[in-house]
């Protein structure tokens, strides 16, 4: 942000948080050992690594079944992930049985561990309404152990490598999709290009370096050319515009001095991805400013696929305790496979926003000193916190407790995997993602952000 404002009172809010309704419906999880489901066998929760309370561990037979009661917003292809373990080296073969008809059959192959969770993705046809989803163990060593099942009816997957979350929402963020196309090699024509009006994509040749600010105008996307092309000294200023639908990518960004490096402001669809932005650390916390900011009333901005390393205040999501009017009900970020590297503050830190969702990025290192942190929900922000890797890091999360002068935020955290990391701390629920998307096991994470986010990858 431009400018800091420092608002020491919190104003309270009374009203009902806003419940999130689409045409599509969200994901929804199942566990096993959860009425209406039914395990034949026993609830156990001797394996570390389930969700929930515990998993089916169905009997040893043809007759040790499990089966879920799932609702679907409508009929339709509906997707299934069956997550499961299977400490044999034997595949466990089941018939998946959908309102009382084989639909198919599948087999829960060994997973090396009965504490070695993997999940299973099918396809079945569902009726709009209540639907039950049987798995019944065709040979008489039974099912796998199963921990749950995560339902999803409707909507399209999203291609691989493309657009997900809230940038894709409400009209989605095509950039500079169906315009021209103009290749730049300096900053004056960077700047130029960027104001202009229409749409169009920019290619950036090399690393260009200026001063103040390039205001971007709606409908561009700005693409570096290779791995080393990007910018410096200047701040990406993208503001006043709802839509602005902008993409950035492949960008080399580096911290500006005393400035924030991109600024979003009172602007929607917005995409931010596979950029390497980079700082030095200072002893001055306030030497640059923000690396990514998302203030006043932004809104639909997905940031994915990103390296940021080396930078105190990371991405602040809403600049002010005392700015609820204009940001409440927006601020809506989806931050998912960026790589956090020595970022030790606000990556991101929330105020206000729901539902901010934070999935599978690899966060590393953020322990300069014992107040580093990844993530804070403050001033009653709703994040889900899903997937992530947390490796030496000094607080995961913050919520409950506030952060600095804010107020509590709430928080929602599942299957995020800490190592010798402070806790994510969690709070209260949030609204439910209106979108289709498809988190990664937390297992997984580390590997493919490191193999796949920042320049040079698309
Ligand atoms: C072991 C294991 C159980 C599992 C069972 C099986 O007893 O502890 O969790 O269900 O094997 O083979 O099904
Ligand atoms: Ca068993």
């Amino acid at each position: 942000m431009r400018v800091r404002i420092l608002v020491a009172s919190a104003v309270l809010f009374v009203s009902a948080v806003a419940v999130s309704s689409s045409a599509l419906a969200a994901p929804a999880r199942y566990e096993a050992e959860t009425s209406p489901a039914v395990c034949s066998g026993t609830i156990d929760s001797n394996w570390t690594g389930f969700t929930g309370s515990g998993f089916c561990n169905g009997t040893n037979s043809t007759s040790g079944y499990a089966q879920f009661t799932v609702t679907a917003a409508a009929a339709g292809t509906a997707t299934l992930g069956i997550r499961f373990a299977n400490g044999t080296t034997t595949a466990r073969p089941a018939d998946v049985v959908v309102n009382g008809t084989t639909a198919q059959s599948t087999s829960f192959e060994g997973t090396g561990a009965w504490s070695t969770w993997v999940t299973k993705t099918l396809s079945v046809q569902v009726t709009a309404g209540s639907n039950t989803i049987r798995l019944n163990p065709t040979t008489s060593g039974g099912l796998a152990n199963i921990d749950h099942l995560d339902f999803e009816a409707g909507g399209t997957t999203p291609a691989p490598g493309g657009l997900v979350g809230w940038a894709a929402q409400a009209g989605g963020t095509t950039g500079g999709a169906g315009g021209t196309t103009v290749t730049v090699s300096t900053f004056a024509d960077l700047r130029t290009q960027a104001q202009s009006s229409g749409a169009k994509t920019i290619l950036v040749n090399g690393m260009l370096s200026g001063s103040g600010t390039v205001e971007i105008a709606a409908d561009k996307t700005i693409r570096g050319v290779g791995a080393s092309a990007g910018i410096s000294g200047t701040t990406l200023n993208i503001e006043d515009m709802k839509p602005a639908n902008v993409i950035i990518q492949n960008m080399n960004i580096r911290g500006v001095r005393g400035n924030d490096a991109i600024q979003i402001e009172n602007a929607s669809h917005i995409w931010i991805d596979h950029n390497t932005m980079s700082s030095t650390i200072e002893n001055d916390p306030d030497y640059y400013d923000g690396m990514l900011d998302i203030t006043h009333g932004a809104d639909y901005v997905t940031v994915s696929w990103n390296v940021v390393r080396n930078h105190w205040k990371t991405s602040l999501v809403g600049h002010s305790d005392g700015n609820a009017g204009e940001d409440r009900g927006h601020l809506r970020v989806t931050y998912h496979h960026n790589w956090f590297d020595r970022t030790f503050e606000r990556s991101p830190r929330v105020r206000f926003g729901e539902t901010v969702h934070v999935f599978n990025n690899y966060y590393s290192n953020i322990n300069n000193n014992s107040a580093s942190y990844a993530i804070a929900s403050v001033m009653d922000a709703g994040l889900l916190v899903e997937g992530n890797v947390f490796e030496n890091v000094q607080q995961a999360c913050w919520s409950k407790s506030g952060y600095a002068d804010s107020d509590p935020g709430r928080l929602v955290a599942r299957d995020n995997s800490l190592t010798n990391s402070g806790p994510c701390e969690v709070d209260g629920t949030v609204a439910a993602i209106p979108y289709r998307y498809t988190a990664d096991a937390s297992g997984t994470v580390k590997a493919s952000v490191t193999a796949g986010a920042g320049v040079g990858k698309i």
